[in-house]
């Protein structure tokens, strides 16, 4: 009804109204709740930074303290449920394995599926929050083919996250507190970015009353794709491609700007931000600090930042306003920190959740919110009669 607009990508439309995340593209900020983005990587942890995403406020030390206390209490999985990882090829990518584990809560927690019951919702954010870093270790392991370690509810989310990840043979393995401190950042830094693809794909299938497990899944999938959350993989793998050949940077950025092959600088660029993403600014000053003390690729670092010096002095990008995006310089982190190049999008999704959760509940609780159903311009065949098979 009405006269509908064509605006491929939602480029211009906004479907909603959200008091959760403020970005000016423009001008490169980035606020959750009213925060800016350096001041909460700086002080807050991801623990804190998820409360405040999700309830809007930051909490006291006993709401803290509280919320700390439920997402310890739900780390572990049920015995089924990490046997369903068991069923998954061994070389199986560890992205699909958590988003169908995220899927399979439906039927493993199913007293907490109601949509308009708050104390649930309470208990499945609660949920989805501990279980996540623990799905997102056991895919990891299983696709390292090595047994799973427990986690172990005397340490923090984030800690534990590591322990989990890396814990297994060593009894006796310690967390580097500054692997901890850079891992937490970048959670914080992922945490939420208003309407993207797989935030706006969270909300969607919310908006049909699915409940939050369905609803997170399929974001995790939006999330999956090399435009958006595989972009940290992407740039890697592009990385390695560049090193591996004996063409340098300069003739990688020529085939680029010759759009040779579609082949994109991945990491660069976004829909939003027309100048340096807020988050790579942080981000490039943790790759440094990571790098030098805990080891890591450095020619593939210097590698990176080549590329982008090129690209920040090349009219191609600077009429596009192309800068490096959130994607750019994390893969080098992660590397450093012993993560294979398949479960970088998996952190990505580890931090984007409490993001999702925060906006499927705003939704849930939107008197204005109604079923997602874009419109659409009809360009196929006009009216035709049918013809019998026989007569074709
Ligand atoms: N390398 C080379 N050219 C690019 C790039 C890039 N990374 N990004 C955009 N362009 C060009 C594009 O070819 C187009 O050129 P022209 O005007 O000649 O047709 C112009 O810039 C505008 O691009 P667009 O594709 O219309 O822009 P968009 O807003 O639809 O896409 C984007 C945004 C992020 C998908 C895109 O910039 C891109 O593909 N970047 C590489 C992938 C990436 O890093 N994704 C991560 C995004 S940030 C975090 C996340 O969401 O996960």
């Amino acid at each position: 009804t009405g006269q509908v607009t064509y605006d491929p990508g939602f480029a211009n439309t906004a479907s909603l109204s959200s008091a959760i995340t403020y970005i000016d593209g423009d001008e490169g900020i980035l606020r959750y709740r009213g925060y800016d983005i350096a001041d909460l990587t700086e002080k807050s942890t991801f623990v804190e930074v998820s409360y405040l995403l999700i309830y809007g406020e930051l909490p006291t030390p006993e709401q803290l303290a509280d919320f700390d206390g439920r997402l310890r209490e739900h780390t572990l999985l049920h015995e089924d449920m990490r046997r369903f990882f068991q069923a998954f090829p061994y070389d199986a990518h560890p992205m699909p394995m958590v988003s169908s584990a995220i899927a399979a809560m439906s039927t493993f927690y199913q007293d907490s599926l109601s949509i308009t019951d708050e104390a649930q919702i309470d208990i499945s954010t609660a949920r989805l929050l501990a279980k996540m870093p623990t799905i997102a270790a056991f895919a990891h392991r299983h696709a390292e083919g090595v047994p799973v370690v427990f986690p172990d509810n005397n340490l923090g989310l984030v800690e534990n996250f590591l322990r989990v990840n890396f814990g297994f043979p060593s009894e006796d393995y310690e967390v580097d507190p500054l692997a901890l401190k850079a891992l937490d950042q970048l959670f914080i830094l992922h945490a939420d970015h208003e309407q993207n693809c797989s935030t706006s794909t969270v909300r969607l299938v919310g908006s049909s009353q699915a409940n939050l497990y369905q609803s997170i899944s399929a974001g995790i999938h939006a999330l999956a794709g090399p435009l958006h959350g595989g972009a940290n993989s992407a740039v890697l793998e592009m990385l390695e491609e560049i090193q591996a050949s004996d063409d340098g940077p300069k003739k990688f950025m020529e085939r680029v700007k010759n759009k040779e092959d579609g082949v994109r600088l991945m990491g660069f660029g976004h829909r939003v931000y027309k100048n340096y993403d807020p988050r790579a600014t942080i981000i490039k000053k943790t790759a440094d600090e990571v790098l030098e003390k805990l080891g890591g690729n450095d020619e593939m670092l210097q590698l990176a930042k080549d590329l982008e010096e090129i690209a920040l002095a090349d009219d191609y990008f600077v009429e596009r306003k192309l800068y490096p995006n959130v994607d750019f310089y994390t893969g080098l982190i992660y590397k450093a920190l012993g993560f294979p190049t398949n479960m970088f999008t998996v952190l990505f999704a580890v931090g984007r959740l409490p993001g999702w959760i925060a906006q499927w509940r705003e939704a849930a609780k939107d008197s204005e919110t109604k079923i997602g159903r874009p419109r659409q311009i009809y360009t196929g065949a006009p009216k035709r009669l049918y013809t019998p098979v026989d007569d074709r």
